[in-house]
């Protein structure tokens, strides 16, 4: 499948995990590069759920390689329960795990600073979601952070995080909140760097090794392109670069050396957290939570729903370089008579056929609407591109057509049988 990079085309959530799931079966290495355990990525197999946070979603694929790359900030607490339970539920993680020792370490008082900023911002909160993400890439970018590589040299580890908590607790106190105890938090660490000891590794010689063997690697996206911290609907977005390029950056996987990209999308909109979303609608959240769906997968939020929106995935497209799309949860649209999707957005009298970058203009923008007639039968059964209706293929091949990339998955559930390759 030579070297694909996946990103999420909208606000995340869009299906990625089960999507990489599927497309690792082609490849030989997995590979996250951005993000840290914000991410919720969900894999069925039959009955058993996999919620995958920092872990490469390919784990599930025996005898494939899954890299955390230099660009994941990690809480390595975190990762060490997520490896124990992967470990509990069978799935192998020794010998095909590996941990870049120049990621990002996220700390409990990256969290509380999470936390505590988005308690004083109040009503103009971003919703994050609390893992401590924009401090710990905070950190990163003020050359303030430490690494896996630290963690793993005891007395290194020390010096560094007596620095940093001495500094970091005159903070928290400023907030009001409590200062962290030291010996609590270099006990904890330190069990956690003798757990992934065995897991770290110079990731970016491993790409690079894999890649001279001519392996096929696929890259993780996670969140979404209007997440993204230079595209997205700043200041309503993460940390991190979640399009296309930060697969580079965050892996060391030079840009010539990828070859494809593919989008993930819903066959309509949601988001999770505050900030706009041009289509969001009442109607189409009730439908789908009273079905019991949209509700995320690493806080338990009922996520914002709306239609689909063309405007802000064709920007993906161009943003990313979007050759293939995955078209998720279409499904989800199975019972309605009438589908929208948004083609324009419109304030007052001017129309814009493009994401506006002011983010009280995008606040203001109402969608313009094409309507599409719904096909009114369950699709959840289908496996091959003639076995959906002809309304549901016409539908996929506009919104498709509207992004401009090539339809390429069409996703009718969650389970990997519930695939179809156009
Ligand atoms: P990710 O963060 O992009 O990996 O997406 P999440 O896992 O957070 O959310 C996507 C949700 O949709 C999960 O509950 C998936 O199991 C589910 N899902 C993915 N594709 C389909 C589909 O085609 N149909 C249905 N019904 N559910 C799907
Ligand atoms: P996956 O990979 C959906 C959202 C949060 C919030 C904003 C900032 O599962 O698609 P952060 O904690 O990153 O500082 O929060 O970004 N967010 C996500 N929304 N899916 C995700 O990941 C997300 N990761 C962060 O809800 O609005
Ligand atoms: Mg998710």
């Amino acid at each position: 499948m030579a070297n694909t990079i996946l990103v999420g085309a909208q606000w995340g959530d869009e299906g990625k995990g089960k999507i990489i799931d599927v497309l690792t079966d082609r490849v030989d290495v997995v590979v996250r590069t951005q993000g840290g355990n914000n991410a919720g990525h969900t894999v069925y197999l039959g009955d058993q759920k996999y919620v995958l946070h920092l872990v490469p979603s390919g784990i599930l694929r025996p005898g494939k390689k899954c890299v955390i790359g230099n660009g994941v900030v990690v809480d390595p607490v975190s990762l060490v329960a997520e490896i124990a339970g992967l470990r509990k539920l069978g799935v192998k993680v020794d010998g095909n795990l590996f941990l870049s020792e120049t990621a990002h370490l996220v700390f409990p008082y990256h969290r509380e600073l999470d936390a505590q900023r988005e308690r004083l911002k109040g009503k103009y909160k971003i919703g994050t979601t609390k893992r401590g993400i924009g401090p710990a890439y905070g950190d990163k970018a003020a050359r303030t952070g430490l690494r896996v590589i630290d963690l793993i040299n005891p007395p290194r580890f020390e010096a560094l995080l007596k620095r940093r908590l001495k500094e970091n607790n005159e903070v928290l106190k400023a907030f009001g909140a409590k200062p962290l105890s030291l010996k609590k938090v270099l006990a904890e660490y330190r069990a956690a760097g003798d757990f992934l000891k065995p897991f770290v590794a110079n990731t970016t010689r491993l790409l690079h090794e894999a890649t001279q063997r001519g392996d096929d690697i696929l890259f993780e996206g996670a969140q979404g392109t209007f997440l993204d911290l230079d595209h997205g609907t700043y200041p309503f977005v993460t940390s991190s670069n979640t399009t296309a390029g930060g697969a580079c950056t965050g892996s060391g996987v030079p840009p010539n050396r990828m070859d494809r990209v593919v989008g993930v999308m819903k066959a309509y909109t949601t988001r999770v957290g505050e900030g706009p979303l041009p289509t969001e609608n009442a109607e189409i959240a009730d439908m789908l939570h009273a079905l019991g769906r949209e509700f995320g997968a690493t806080t338990g939020r009922p996520r914002r729903c709306g239609w689909f929106d063309s405007v802000a995935t064709h920007e993906a497209a161009i943003i990313n370089g979007i050759d293939d799309l995955a078209i998720t949860n279409i499904d989800g649209l199975d019972t309605l008579e009438v589908i929208q999707v948004c083609v324009a957005y419109r304030v007052g009298k001017t129309r814009f056929d493009y994401v506006p970058n002011d983010i009280d203009l995008l606040t203001r923008c109402e969608p313009v609407y094409a309507e599409f007639p719904g096909w009114r039968s369950p699709t959840t059964g289908a496996r091959d591109w003639k076995e959906l209706p002809a309304k549901c293929r016409a539908y996929l091949k506009a919104i498709a057509e509207l992004t401009g990339a090539r339809p390429f998955i069409a996703s009718v559930g969650p389970d990997r049988k519930q695939t179809i390759f156009v």
